[in-house]
């Protein structure tokens, strides 16, 4: 049996490297290298690869109770994890849905936002609104509300018709005579990650939030990537204010360890839901929902938040990135920098730039053979370290870019 890897092109692309551990920052190959992963493994870890502490939480939890159907059922983990969010999360934002993984929790909201106004009695409001150049995820609804991409254009009879905007005046126009149809909007607050580390003003997602709210439309927040410090608050959404109606959470939430997600929503939503008539019931639910284990690892994660000094080490991060950005936005080949919080993205020029574009796979295979893993999307280079990547890591993680760029 030969296993099929994700987002990969055998006939083009080196084969997989083998790791056997990882600690902090470092994975470690079989053959004896050290790679800095400055990726984050595609942004979910955190507090460093092998964190004691979580991997003792999920172990200790292994040993007590590893599943349970979460229909009917409920357990110690998953009602801690609720708690947690619900000092961390908007105080009106008191209901949450478990699921898998980003994917799931988008599909999740998605569904929550059109059952609601079904539930009312508004059938007809079930079209969402999404933003040019957005990644939601690969399952069907959440490539619906992806943007057109080569991920997506297999499948265009499958994805469901999407309102799709690129401006706050764009959406303005649409809210104003369609609202009718719409059920939600949905964004990735300040930050689109896969659509090429693509960035936004706060007063637009504010703008976002005050248009949904006239115009009787629900705002979904995907804060899978941008979400736990990434941007360097809890959530991106505090950068401007705004408390969506719905909010997505995964990726980073169990450190990096387990699958698992979170959608959050308001109390006002979940009261659509409530009822003696079983329809109104959310039939969702996956096998693996409210996972104990995976209750346990976002357990720990969460609480490293308040025992270590986390956005310390993100601050340090964001500081270094602001000196290298300056220097490098004066480079001949870089069309572009930007930064938020941890995330820091340099644009190069390219002919053939997009996803796609040829200098990626160049890039890649120089980066790695130079200790460093960075994954460019096409000719986009970014880095998204775990908060506990140390300043010389960074640095030489910069020197590689430095030395790629000459050799462009
Ligand atoms: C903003 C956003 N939403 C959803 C997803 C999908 O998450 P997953 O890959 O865990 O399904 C991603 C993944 O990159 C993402 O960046």
């Amino acid at each position: 049996m030969i296993i099929w890897h994700p987002y990969t092109q055998e006939a083009t692309e080196l084969p997989p490297i083998p790791i056997e551990r990882g600690k902090g920052a470092y994975l470690y190959t079989r053959d004896g290298r050290r790679l800095i992963d400055a990726i984050s493994s595609w942004w979910v870890n955190l507090h460093g690869h092998g964190h004691p502490l979580i991997a003792e939480a999920i172990a200790a939890q292994a040993r007590k109770l590893e599943h349970v159907i979460f229909a009917g059922f409920t357990h110690e983990a998953a009602e801690d994890l609720a708690a947690r969010l619900a000092r961390l999360l908007p105080a009106e934002l008191n209901r949450v849905f478990y699921s898998d993984d980003g994917s799931t929790a988008v599909e999740v909201a998605l569904k929550i936002a059109i059952q609601y106004w079904y539930n009312q009695g508004q059938p007809a409001k079930n079209r969402i609104v999404a933003l040019e150049h957005a990644y939601h995820g690969d399952t069907i609804g959440a490539m619906s509300v992806s943007a057109d991409s080569p991920f997506t254009a297999a499948f265009e009879v499958l994805r469901l018709p999407v309102f799709r905007v690129c401006s706050t005046s764009a959406l303005d126009e649409l809210l104003s005579t369609r609202n009718h149809e719409i059920a939600a909007m949905i964004v990735e607050p300040l930050v689109q990650g896969a659509g090429g580390m693509k960035m936004y003003p706060a007063s637009d997602l504010k703008r976002f939030q005050e248009l949904c709210a006239e115009h009787n439309v629900l705002l979904i927040a995907d804060e899978v990537f941008t979400g736990l410090g990434r941007t360097g608050r809890m959530f991106s959404c505090e950068h401007a204010g705004i408390t969506p109606d719905l909010m997505c959470i995964s990726k980073g939430l169990t450190g990096g360890f387990l699958p698992f997600a979170v959608t959050a929503c308001r109390n006002q939503i979940y009261g659509a839901f409530y009822s003696t008539d079983r329809s109104h019931t959310f039939y969702h639910g996956h096998s693996y929902a409210g996972n104990p284990l995976g209750c346990a690892a976002a357990n720990a994660t969460l609480n490293i938040f308040e025992t270590e000094p986390v956005f310390e080490r993100i601050l340090a991060i964001e500081r270094i990135h602001q000196t290298h950005l300056a220097d490098l936005r004066k480079h001949p080949t870089v069309v572009d920098v930007r930064m938020l919080g941890t995330i820091a993205a340099i644009e190069l020029r390219a002919a053939d730039a997009g996803y796609l574009s040829s200098v990626r796979s160049r890039l890649y295979n120089f980066f790695i053979e130079h200790g460093v893993l960075l994954r460019p999307l096409g000719n986009v280079v970014y880095i998204v370290p775990p908060y506990v990547i140390g300043p010389d890591d960074l640095h030489y993680t910069y020197e590689i870019i430095g030395k790629a760029l000459e050799i462009l």
